[in-house]
């Protein structure tokens, strides 16, 4: 088959999803990211994305895909030796694991196979049950979506986990802006997404809403080695409506379009 002229077929996967047209027209525009024609862009994109979000805290846009999001997560959260709860519910979840371990966590997996989601009762009966007395993180998928379950139960689990003053960190990729999402009320101390998915724009860009001055805190005392995923930098680039880097100008004028 001759990829050039075959049409391009619909896109039925979570991602990369379906783009409308006038968002794939608005990738089509660069200006400097130490300008003011990208602090109006970059505003415009955190203020799309807070409302998304539900947050009236920060959000940061990063150019790398969903995976990028996730990492600044866990980099930037979790300390070494930190007892972190994972349900574990499907790949992602799996994978979530994966990058906690890599940062030295003593992760503690509460494992739901891959036919059910988490529920409150269920979760809390089993760390009950194993006498678990410390997490420093609670740290979750919200929808898995290789078996496609969403863990509904996630305000409540949240509300619990903060009596142990665990701090609560979302991988929200696939089902943000599909799906019923509330960082601020929730009380979800840091949240992540990408473009890919729900947003119906192109795929490598990605986001970590900040909601709390804990999990600010909580950054100021976790030593990490990188510097281009470095939460501190994000912010601090963030209140002149810059990213640190370079970052990719032509898909936040997509991601723009998408978030009207
Ligand atoms: C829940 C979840 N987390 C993380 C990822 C990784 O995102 P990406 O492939 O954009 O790096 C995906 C991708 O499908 C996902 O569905």
């Amino acid at each position: 088959m001759d990829l050039d002229l075959a049409p391009d077929p619909l896109l039925v996967v979570p991602g990369p999803s379906q783009i409308p047209p006038r968002v794939m027209k608005a990738l089509m525009r660069v200006v400097d990211h130490r300008s003011p024609h990208f602090h109006r862009l970059y505003r415009d994109v955190v203020d799309g994305l807070k409302y998304v979000f539900r947050t009236n805290g920060d959000v940061y846009p990063i150019t790398a895909s969903g995976t990028g999001a996730v990492e600044t997560m866990v980099l930037n959260f979790v300390k070494s030796g930190d007892t972190v709860l994972v349900p574990v519910f499907g790949s992602f979840s799996r994978r979530l694991v994966n990058h906690l371990r890599r940062v030295g966590a003593e992760v503690v997996e509460i494992d739901y196979g891959w036919d059910r989601a988490p529920t409150y009762e269920d979760l809390r009966a089993r760390v009950e049950s194993m006498g678990i007395k410390q997490i420093d993180v609670f740290a979750t998928v919200y929808n898995d979506t290789s078996p496609g379950l969403v863990f509904r139960d996630l305000p409540k689990v949240a509300k619990w986990v903060k009596s142990y003053g665990a701090l609560v960190l979302v991988d929200n990729v696939s089902a943000l802006g599909g799906d019923y999402f509330e960082v601020d009320s929730w009380g979800i101390d840091v949240a992540v997404s990408s473009s890919q998915k729900c947003l119906a724009a192109p795929p490598v860009m990605s986001f970590i809403a900040v909601s709390s001055s804990e999990a600010y805190r909580k950054a100021e005392s976790v030593n990490h080695p990188s510097i281009y995923f470095d939460i501190k930098l994000m912010r601090k680039f963030g209140e002149k409506f810059e990213t640190p880097f370079t970052p990719a100008v032509n898909y936040l004028f997509a991601i723009r379009e998408a978030l009207v």
